[in-house]
């Protein structure tokens, strides 16, 4: 797996976000930060649909997103091609949106987690393989709604 990450935030989700690059940073990810850089209030749709549109094109194949609650941003994220936007609030939905979803992007309200927490749960959403067999045809059926629904996006 490449071990690039692409990471963003709202201002609700800033100091985790801060907090989640340096874990990742000390894990030997490489990072990439797509904003914000602060806690002025800034629009969670416009950030997140940056790292969403990454994963979406295939150039990063991982992500996290980070608001107040995760709720918006796994709106968005899920809105693009490709992307699968798992909200996690757990060891166990962080490990399961691997299992059985491949969640390409993992989502965390920053209002909500503990940043010890989180960094677990990072950690366990990058270590836990796909499992495929019947996850994959779920998926793939995912896939054929995206190309029925949006024809000229879906991939
Ligand atoms: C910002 O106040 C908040 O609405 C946002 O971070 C997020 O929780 C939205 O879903």
């Amino acid at each position: 797996m490449d071990s690039t990450i692409a990471i963003a935030s709202d201002h609700g989700g800033f100091e985790l976000k801060e907090d989640l690059k340096t874990f990742l940073a000390q894990r030997g990810h490489r990072v990439v930060d797509f904003g914000t850089q602060g806690e002025s209030p800034v629009d969670y749709p416009v950030i997140g649909a940056r790292v969403a549109e990454e994963i979406s094109s295939g150039r990063i194949t991982r992500g996290i997103l980070v608001c107040g609650t995760g709720i918006g941003m796994s709106i968005v994220a899920n809105r693009f091609p490709g992307v699968r936007a798992a909200l996690c609030h757990d060891l166990y939905t962080a490990e399961m949106s691997r299992r059985h979803n491949d969640a390409n992007c993992l989502v965390l309200g920053g209002r909500v987690l503990g940043k010890g927490l989180a960094r677990e749960m990072v950690r366990v959403w990058l270590e836990t393989p796909f499992e495929w067999g019947r996850h994959r045809d779920r998926l793939l059926q995912i896939q054929e709604m995206e190309q029925r629904f949006c024809p000229k996006r879906g991939k």
